[in-house]
């Protein structure tokens, strides 16, 4: 009879199509992990599985949906629990974006809380009880650097990611003596997608040198998940912006921060009234 410990153990992956977490679910591969994969649709996630599948002789499954859709992330879940045994949680799907508040739209707001938290927390709440029963499982938060500090013109975004690592921190406290280790990942700017390096671009030449790639911070992150670490500041560089934001007083910090992230907020954006009917209609992205 198949056991609950000698049936195949798998890693859930959000976000997985696309930047951090492709380069997450590269690095779980290469360790010989199966994995779940979830993105949204038509992202070509499938091909990016059976790619891995093929390279790394591992077991991989493919999800595409939009988890911010409450009925969509319940079907996904029950679909989760009914077929496979899970060991590794990684929550990297999230999205953000650089604009005055009154600027943006009440969609692009509602789907960094959404993605960013409720999706975050729904996720973990479906699947504590599955990864209690293995001998050690984990839970990896994909936090940001920008938690730690008032960063102007993102405002909602690093708000959120201070719930990751507030939520992050208690959940590793409540489920001390259990298999289940919490580790957040707090990493500082990657090149992942368009948006982000739009506004990378408009940054001072040091700020251009201080990105971080994917690879370097997945290979951080996994590394640091699996030694049950309770935080990853990925790179010296990430370290150190840590380190500052807690040692300058917050009044300093935010008239550097306002220098730094007023210069990718868009042209047409600066000076000009909301104007909520017209709204902030791009996609929303990364920090
Ligand atoms: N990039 C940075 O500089 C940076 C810095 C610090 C922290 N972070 C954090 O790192 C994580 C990954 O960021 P990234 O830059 O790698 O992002 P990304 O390149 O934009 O990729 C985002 C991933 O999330 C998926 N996704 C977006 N909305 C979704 C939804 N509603 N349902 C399901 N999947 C959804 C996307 O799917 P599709 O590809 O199908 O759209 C994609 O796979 C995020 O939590 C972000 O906040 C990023």
């Amino acid at each position: 009879m198949e056991t609950h410990s000698s049936r195949k153990k798998y890693t859930l992956i959000t976000g997985a199509s696309a930047g951090l977490g492709k380069a997450i679910a590269k690095e779980c591969a290469g360790r010989g992990q199966n994995m779940i994969l979830v993105s949204l649709p038509y992202e070509g996630l499938h091909l990016f599985g059976q790619a891995l599948e093929k390279k790394h002789n591992v077991e991989v499954h493919c999800y595409e949906t939009d988890l911010t859709q409450p009925q969509e992330l319940l079907r996904f879940a029950q679909w989760v629990k009914q077929n496979f045994s899970l060991n590794i949680l990684i929550n990297n799907a999230g999205v953000g974006g650089t604009v005055p508040i009154d600027h943006a739209t009440p969609a692009c707001i509602e789907n960094i809380l959404q993605l960013n938290i409720r999706v975050l927390s729904m996720l973990t709440y479906h699947f504590v009880p599955e990864l209690k029963k293995h001998r050690q499982s984990h839970i990896l938060n994909v936090g940001s650097i920008s938690a730690f500090g008032p960063v102007p013109y993102k405002t909602v975004y690093p708000a959120s990611k201070a719930f990751v690592n507030a939520f992050s921190y208690c959940l590793r406290a409540e489920l001390m003596g259990s298999p289940v280790r919490v580790t957040v990942l707090n990493p500082g700017v990657m090149l992942t997608n368009s948006d982000v390096i739009a506004r990378n671009s408009k940054q001072s030449w040091w700020g251009r040198q201080l990105n971080l790639s994917p690879e370097f911070v997945a290979k951080h992150a996994v590394d640091g998940m699996l030694r049950g670490k309770r935080a990853v500041l990925p790179g010296l560089l990430c370290k150190m912006s840590y380190w500052l934001m807690r040692l300058i007083p917050n009044v300093i910090q935010s008239f550097l921060l306002l220098r730094i992230f007023q210069k990718e907020v868009p042209a047409q954006y600066k000076n000009k009234p909301s104007d909520i009917e017209s709204g902030w209609s791009e996609k929303p992205s990364q920090l």
